[in-house]
C-alpha cells in the first residue's frame, strides 16, 4: 500500500530514481577546492539553488549538520547555516520539494527537535523529513562542552532521542521517559506534525551499528558505493532491505551520495575534475579531515591515501558521475537496476550543474523510465 505521506512529501513519490541536493547550507558544499566558482554558502545562493531544484522537480534538499570548518585556505564547510532554521526558510520559499533538517542528536534536546521539526512540517505543508546523525567531528561537539561518545554508544543515545521525538509527535497524553541518557517528565507537544504518524526519517550510518539503527528507524538509508566494485552492491542492498523488513517490518529506500561533473565531452569533464581536485584542491583541509578520521599516514599505504584524498576532495567520497549526459544516465540506470532508490548530488557550482543536468540528463532519465516528466 502506498505511504499516505507521499501525498504531500516528494521523498515518497513514485519516481524510480529520486534526486536530492546535498550540502547547500555549508560553504563549499561537498567539494574541497579553492576554485573561485565554488559555493560560498550565502543565503541568496542557497535560496536560488533550492528554488531551482524545486522547479526542476527534485525530491529532496539535505543540509549538512556542521558547526565548525575543517581549516585549510577555504576553511571547508566553515560557514554553516543551522539546519532547522535553514529548513524553515527554505520550506516557506519552495513548493513541492522535500525539505530536510540534518540533526546532530547530541546538540539538540529531543523536545526542541520535535517542536522545530513539527513547525517546519507545518510551514512546508507536509514536506519535511528528518536526517538523524550522531556526529563524528569531535572538535565541533566539544564546543558544546561535551566529549564525543564511544561509537556504538552514539547510536544508543540516538535511539533514546528518536524514541522521545516520535512519542512527542504522536502521544495524545503526557508521558514520562526514563532512559539511560535522557529523562523526560510529563513530556508533550502540540501541534502534531501534518504527516502521520510522523515525518519520514533518514539516516546515513555506515557501520554495522549504524545500519541496524537505520533499519529500525529510517525510511531512507545510505550505502557507500565503491565504483570499482558494484558486483556486490545488489546483494548488500537486498540484505539491508531484508533486515528492515524481517526484523522491523519496515520498507527502506536505499540512497547513495554522488558528485557530478557533467560536460559535453568526457575529456572536458575529466579535465575539470582534475582542475578542481588536483590543481585547486584544498589539501590542508582534506589532511585535517583524514587526521580527524584517524587515517594517519603511517596507517595507510601512500597510494590508497592519495585515492581517498582525491575522492574526499572531489565530493566527500561520494560516487563519481563524471562525463557526458549519456554516460551519467548509463551509470544511473545501472545503479537503479541494482536497487538504488535515490541519489544525493553535489556540484562545485550547484546552479551551473543543475542547469546542465536539466538540459541534458533529465530528459534522458525520463526516456529511460527512471523519472516522470515534471508537470508545469
Ligand atoms: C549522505 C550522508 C550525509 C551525512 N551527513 C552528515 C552530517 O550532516 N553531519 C555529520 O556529522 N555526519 C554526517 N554524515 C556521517 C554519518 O552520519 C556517519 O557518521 C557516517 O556515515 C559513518 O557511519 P557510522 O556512524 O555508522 O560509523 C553523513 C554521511 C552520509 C553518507
Amino acid at each position: 500500500m502506498a505511504d499516505p505521506r507521499g501525498q504531500t512529501n516528494a521523498l515518497l513519490s513514485t519516481n524510480k530514481l529520486k534526486l536530492g541536493l546535498f550540502g547547500v547550507n555549508v560553504s563549499n558544499g561537498c567539494a574541497i577546492t579553492k576554485v573561485p566558482e565554488r559555493f560560498r554558502g550565502t543565503w541568496p545562493e542557497t535560496l536560488a539553488i533550492s528554488q531551482t531544484a524545486d522547479r526542476y522537480g527534485y525530491e529532496a534538499l539535505v543540509p549538512v549538520a556542521r558547526w565548525k570548518g575543517f581549516g585549510g585556505e577555504t576553511n571547508f564547510n566553515g560557514t554553516n547555516f543551522d539546519t532547522y532554521t535553514w529548513a524553515a526558510g527554505i520550506a516557506q520559499a519552495t513548493k513541492n520539494i522535500g525539505v530536510l533538517t540534518t540533526s546532530h542528536v547530541p546538540t539538540v534536546h529531543p523536545i526542541m527537535a520535535a517542536k522545530q521539526a513539527t513547525t517546519v512540517d507545518h510551514i512546508s505543508n507536509g514536506r519535511f523529513a528528518l536526517n538523524i546523525v550522531c556526529g563524528w567531528f569531535a572538535p565541533e561537539l566539544e564546543m558544546f562542552g561535551r566529549s564525543i561518545m564511544e561509537h556504538d554508544q552514539r547510536y544508543e543515545y540516538a535511539a533514546e532521542w528518536i524514541d522521545i521525538v516520535k512519542r512527542l509527535w504522536s502521544a495524545e497524553e503526557e508521558f514520562d521517559f526514563d532512559g539511560q541518557f535522557i529523562q523526560v517528565k510529563k513530556g508533550f507537544s502540540m501541534p502534531k506534525p501534518i504527516q502521520k504518524p510522523f515525518p519520514p526519517l533518514m539516516n546515513a550510518g555506515n557501520s554495522g551499528k549504524g545500519r541496524e539503527f537505520a533499519a529500525k528507524y529510517a525510511d531512507m538509508a545510505f550505502l557507500h558505493l565503491d565504483p570499482s566494485n558494484l558486483d556486490t552492491l545488489k546483494a548488500h542492498i537486498d540484505t539491508y532491505r531484508r533486515l528492515a523488513r524481517e526484523e522491523y517490518g519496515r520498507e527502506l529506500q536505499i540512497w547513495a551520495n554522488c558528485h557530478v561533473t557533467q560536460r559535453d565531452t568526457q575529456k572536458e569533464a575529466d579535465a575539470y575534475l582534475h582542475h578542481y581536485v588536483v590543481e585547486m584542491g584544498d589539501d590542508e583541509a582534506v589532511e585535517n579531515i583524514l587526521n580527524i578520521q584517524g587515517q594517519q599516514s603511517q596507517r595507510l599505504q601512500q597510494e590508497k591515501r592519495e585515492q581517498i584524498k582525491f575522492n574526499i576532495k572531489a565530493g566527500w567520497g561520494g560516487y563519481p558521475l563524471i562525463g557526458t549526459a549519456d554516460r551519467i544516465v548509463d551509470q544511473l540506470a545501472t545503479l537503479s537496476g541494482l536497487g538504488i532508490d535515490g541519489i544525493l548530488v553535489s556540484w562545485v557550482d550547484y546552479l551551473d550543474g543543475l542547469n546542465r543536468w536539466q538540459r541534458d540528463v533529465m530528459p534522458r532519465l525520463e526516456q529511460a523510465g527512471l523519472r516522470n516528466p515534471v508537470s508545469a
